[in-house]
């Protein structure tokens, strides 16, 4: 589903929203590829994170948002604008990151073993989506969005960690797939409503006008606030379970 992102409310719970990442490219191998490939950078901020431990490769970043790609710019990443649906792999990518990304892109289930194929011998793919379409804070919005005039899809856009395993065990020599419900203790009035209002928020605000919005995201606060409630010390838990997956070329 296309979407329009805002890069400074998406790094509102920057600490946060990268730790899968770090998770993530905690299992990935490679020493020293040539070429390291963001693909769904966002602003840039977890791009850097590459650059950094792989200092000798060429690192670049690729998304599809105009205003993702000059945040990225603007940290100094090598960032494009491309569509990840359109995307080939060039022949000296030997590490390619997906973080948060291939739930936005229907077809990711095809790119995946296409990438791979793609991809030359001991290169490694890793990817990481949400797999919380079945929580409360996403049900709560689809229902309420419904009620907006707005539909949004009900069926997950991910697969489950086993398909995934299947998928890409049928294109690679090594797969590592694995899952994690992280508790996040969030802080500050309507942190549920706030984090999922630069993320999975945005096609209602693109489907509606800036007063139909607000009545939209006024509803939904109560209804987030009941299922979510702030504990005695004013924080806020936030379980989001996220699925991994590393797949190492023969
Ligand atoms: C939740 S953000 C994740 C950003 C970054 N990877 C991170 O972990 O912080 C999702 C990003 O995917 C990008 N995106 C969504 N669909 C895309 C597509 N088809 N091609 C390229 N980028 C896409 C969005 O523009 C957005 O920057």
């Amino acid at each position: 589903m296309s979407t329009t992102w805002d890069p400074t409310a998406y790094l509102t719970f920057a600490d946060h929203r990268a730790r899968p990442f770090h998770d993530l490219l905690a299992r990935v191998a490679a020493r020293a590829p040539r070429r390291v490939v963001d693909l769904g950078c966002g602003p840039g901020n977890l791009t850097g994170l590459l650059a950094a431990r792989w200092p000798a490769a060429v690192v670049e970043g690729l998304d599809s948002s105009a205003e993702m790609v000059a945040a990225a710019r603007e940290r100094g990443i090598d960032a494009h604008r491309v569509d990840v649906a359109a995307w080939a792999p060039a022949p000296d990518t030997d590490v390619v990151i997906t973080n948060a990304v291939l739930h936005w892109v229907p077809q990711h289930r095809d790119l995946l073993p296409r990438w791979l194929a793609a991809l030359p011998a001991g290169a490694e793919l890793a990817m990481q989506v949400p797999g919380n379409f079945g929580a409360p804070s996403h049900i709560l919005t689809r229902e309420l969005a419904r009620d907006h005039g707005v539909d949004l899809p009900a069926a997950s856009p991910v697969a489950e960690p086993a398909e995934y395993a299947a998928l890409l065990a049928a294109a690679a020599a090594e797969v590592d797939v694995w899952e994690t419900t992280y508790l996040h203790r969030l802080t500050g009035p309507d942190p549920v409503l706030e984090w999922i209002a630069s993320t999975a928020l945005r096609p209602v605000r693109d489907a509606l006008d800036e007063a139909a919005y607000a009545a939209f995201r006024a509803d939904l606060a109560p209804r987030l606030r009941a299922a979510y409630p702030a504990q005695p010390d004013g924080t806020t838990w936030f379980p989001f379970r996220r699925i991994f997956a590393v797949a190492r070329v023969g």
